[in-house]
């Protein structure tokens, strides 16, 4: 096979290699508290980026959901709404703090949280719902904010594929009372394989979620709350200044890529490319487009086809949350209860726009896609 261009890559190099030797030469690889010297600045740095006041570094964006619900005091007896379409952390870490996930369908177009059907999921147990922002694309944050805050219930954006992603002229990450991001390899920037933050305006939050992350500790082996261990280590910390610096740069590329391929994808009969609307900036973490039934192909027929002519993708999410064996088993869903996800999960295929790809890479996809479309 002459080329094979992958669905993902991480795009680290010397400037990353620079900053963690400094770190190895400092002698300070981590702290008690989480908030080391170089964790810090980090910290500082994403908080100025998407323009919060606090950004909490943290080991994994499951790790930060998370503690963003013990920040809020979640726990047994409540309820937290979430999309069915997403990856399976984000109703995981419900039940992980003793609460249960009350799934809520997703809108056709943008696959993220439907604002119309989640005013009458509201109930009195529910105290939280947890939009995201899928391949990137920012959920409806305005009518979402407004139905919880009517109703009292905290939003939490799971903005783990979202770095950078605009709606409104507001970065995600700073809409909602309080967000998760995630640093894991394959994202838009990564602190070295897996990481995360927590950002958020609110003091009380904040201190809370701080606390979280050194087991309850207000200084050292004095704890006054109950905690776990996810800090960020210092040498991710270090990654993560970098590749924030890159953030932009990698962005554009993506954008520029999904914009090439979808100019050549829309005469494509029975292939839907993502949609982007007008009051968003997607940042294409993945570029998803639905192979309808239309489509001479089934969706994955046509990944193997792809994988066979060197090209990568990937499906996410090939299976809802609530048809997860686990979650079948433990709350009875059989299919059939969010079908708008479920079509989803059906259709969808990621191609590569990641910056690594080229220009003459997106024709090259294109050119192999249109030819099968075309049953050549
Ligand atoms: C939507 C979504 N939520 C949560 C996570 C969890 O992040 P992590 O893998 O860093 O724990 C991910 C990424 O894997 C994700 O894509």
């Amino acid at each position: 096979m002459s080329r094979f261009i992958p669905i993902n890559k991480p795009t680290l190099g010397e400037e990353e290699l620079e900053e963690i030797r400094k770190v190895i030469e400092s002698g300070i690889l981590t702290s008690w508290h989480g908030s080391g010297p170089v964790t810090e600045r980090f910290e500082r740095a994403f908080a100025e980026y998407i323009g919060v006041k606090h950004v909490i570094a943290v080991s994994s964006g499951t790790a930060a959901l998370q503690t963003a619900l013990a920040a809020l005091g979640i726990g047994p007896g409540d309820e937290v709404i979430v999309p069915p379409f997403s990856f399976i952390a984000t109703a995981n870490v419900v039940l992980l703090q003793g609460a249960k996930p009350k799934f809520v369908d997703i809108e056709p177009k943008t696959f993220n949280l439907d604002p119309e059907k989640l005013a009458e999921a509201i109930t009195d147990k529910v105290k939280a719902v947890i939009p995201v922002h899928v391949y990137g694309h920012p959920a409806d944050m305005r009518p979402i904010m407004e139905i919880a805050e009517d109703s009292g219930v905290a939003v939490i954006e799971d903005a783990a594929e979202a770095h950078g992603a605009e709606y409104n002229g507001r970065k995600a990450g700073a809409i909602g009372h309080i967000a998760a991001f995630s640093f894991y390899a394959t994202k838009n920037m990564t602190t070295g394989g897996e990481g995360g933050v927590i950002a958020t305006d609110s003091d009380e939050l904040a201190r809370k979620a701080r606390l979280y992350r050194a087991h309850g500790q207000e200084e050292a082996y004095k704890m006054i709350a109950l905690g776990t261990n996810c800090r960020m280590t210092e040498i991710a910390s270090a990654i993560g200044i970098v590749q924030l610096r890159k953030l932009e740069g990698f962005i554009e590329a993506r954008r520029r890529n999904a914009y090439q391929l979808t100019s050549l994808l829309t005469a494509v009969s029975g292939l839907e490319p993502p949609y982007e609307a007008p009051n968003v900036r997607h940042v294409y973490y993945l570029y998803t487009v639905r192979v309808k039934e239309s489509f001479p192909l089934s969706r994955d027929e046509l990944s193997a086809k792809l994988r066979e002519a060197g090209i990568g993708t990937s499906v996410s999410w090939p299976t809802p949350i609530h048809l997860q064996p686990y979650y079948k088993k433990t709350f009875g869903y059989r299919g059939g209860e969010y079908p708008v996800s479920e079509q989803a999960a059906k259709e969808v295929l990621s191609l590569p726009v990641h910056p690594a790809v080229t220009e003459g890479d997106i024709r090259f996809i294109a050119k192999a896609i249109k030819e099968l479309a075309e049953g050549a």
